[in-house]
């Protein structure tokens, strides 16, 4: 796995050092090695590489023989199948059982989800400083390393967008003090050069401090996998650097990368998280709102109407679950589609009057992975409803 992605990677050097990456992306086909790849201006890890971040990261799990493997990943879906998430996930080669097979897909998906959401993509382009999110039932690791995929990419990008703004200047106020005969004074502009030049860099490092905080809250103990992921994160983050920078020398343009992730091992329905939801600009509940219900119907209610009565203006929602009858809940006799649940209990009896406003949603939307895209496991379709709330005024 690790030979195959060296000989793809070089191959894409080849190619980015020729020029060809940038022109392709616009008349072929989609690039899996593309920061753009998901058909947006916003850019984001490659495809490929968030797939090989799992491969390197679980390589010991992913090349055990075919058939432990699967037998391990066949116990844990049993257990999910009972519900019973503390023993599904209860060791840490469960855990990895259940990432390898899971969990890449989920992060492909999402990452293309809030790359595509503008309100989402713009926290990222604004906020790389201080922004703080929480991922309810996020312990798998699939948004969370979407949301690390995305302030990667951002952090990648900001870094060679002011690198070029630098140069463009300096070139500029080179050609000005062209002209100038005194040498007293080029000797004093170039003292003035200097100074600008080290109080950007200052500026620069002080807008790009940390940090994206994400917090993965989930019933299971998933700390030891999210550790991994983190680290992971970093790396990647190395690795893009180096592939598409010009100076590879410059190690300390990412040494401040602005991503923490932070595993809160909690059952949502019960933890005391009111007074942590200020903080937070965006709220997930991705596959996850379902089974709150599913738990307890009171509860879940009870967790979105603290959502309500605590979190700021302007925060952000995002529920994501499978489309279809999947997703409906029964109250009583009565079949309900959890949306209609959902919206009744944040927009309000007449989807208008309740403290939550639906900024942007879809019925039913597909994520089909690029069959390009190289993966030891069989890597998912997803079909999904999503539907994005923003906290009103
Ligand atoms: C179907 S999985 C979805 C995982 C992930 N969000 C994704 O989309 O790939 C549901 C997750 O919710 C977690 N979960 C279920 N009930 C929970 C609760 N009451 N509090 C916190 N997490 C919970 C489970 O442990 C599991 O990780």
């Amino acid at each position: 796995m690790v030979v195959m992605r060296e000989r793809e990677r070089r191959a894409y050097i080849r190619q980015y050092n020729q020029g060809g990456h940038r022109q392709n992306q616009k008349e072929s086909a989609p690039d899996i090695y593309s920061k753009h790849f998901f058909s947006t201006e916003f850019a984001t890890l490659p495809p490929q590489h968030i797939v090989d971040l799992f491969a390197q990261t679980f390589d010991k799990t992913l090349s055990l023989p075919r058939a432990e493997l699967k037998d391990r990943i066949q116990e844990v879906k049993s257990l999910l199948f009972d519900r019973d998430y503390l023993e599904a996930f209860g060791s840490p080669d469960k855990l990895e059982a259940y990432v390898v097979r899971w969990t890449p897909s989920r992060a492909l998906a999402y990452t293309e989800l809030f790359a595509t959401l503008e309100p989402i993509a713009e926290l990222f382009k604004n906020n790389l400083d201080q922004l703080n999110i929480l991922c309810v039932g996020g312990g798998a690791g699939g948004e969370v390393t979407a949301l690390g995929s995305l302030a990667v990419g951002q952090f990648l990008e900001q870094k060679r967008l002011a690198k070029e703004e630098a140069k463009e200047e300096a070139k500029e106020e080179e050609e000005e003090a062209k002209g100038e005969e005194e040498a007293e004074e080029e000797a004093k502009e170039e003292e003035e050069e200097e100074e600008k030049k080290e109080e950007e860099e200052t500026d620069d490092t002080s807008t790009l401090a940390p940090c994206v905080n994400i917090t993965a809250v989930d019933v299971a103990d998933w700390t030891y996998i999210l550790g991994k992921l983190q680290k992971s994160l970093h790396h990647c983050a190395l690795d893009e650097f180096y592939l598409n920078a010009d100076d590879r020398t410059d190690l300390n343009a990412i040494k401040d990368l602005p991503l923490h992730i932070e595993s809160l091992h909690a059952d949502i329905l019960t933890y005391d998280i009111e007074p942590k939801l200020p903080t937070y600009s965006l709220i997930t509940s991705l596959f996850t709102t379902n089974e709150l219900f599913q738990e307890s119907r009171a509860k879940a209610m009870q967790f979105l109407n603290k959502l309500s009565k605590s979190c700021l203006p302007g925060t952000l929602l995002l529920i994501v679950e499978s489309a279809g009858s999947y997703s409906d809940i029964k109250v009583g006799s009565k079949v309900f589609p959890i949306q209609f649940l959902i919206d009744y209990t944040l927009l309000g009896k007449d989807s208008k009057s309740g403290p939550w406003e639906l900024i942007e949603s879809d019925d039913s939307r597909w994520f089909r992975v690029d069959e390009e895209i190289s993966y030891e496991v069989k890597l998912e379709n997803m079909r999904y409803f999503y539907r994005l709330y923003q906290k009103k005024e």
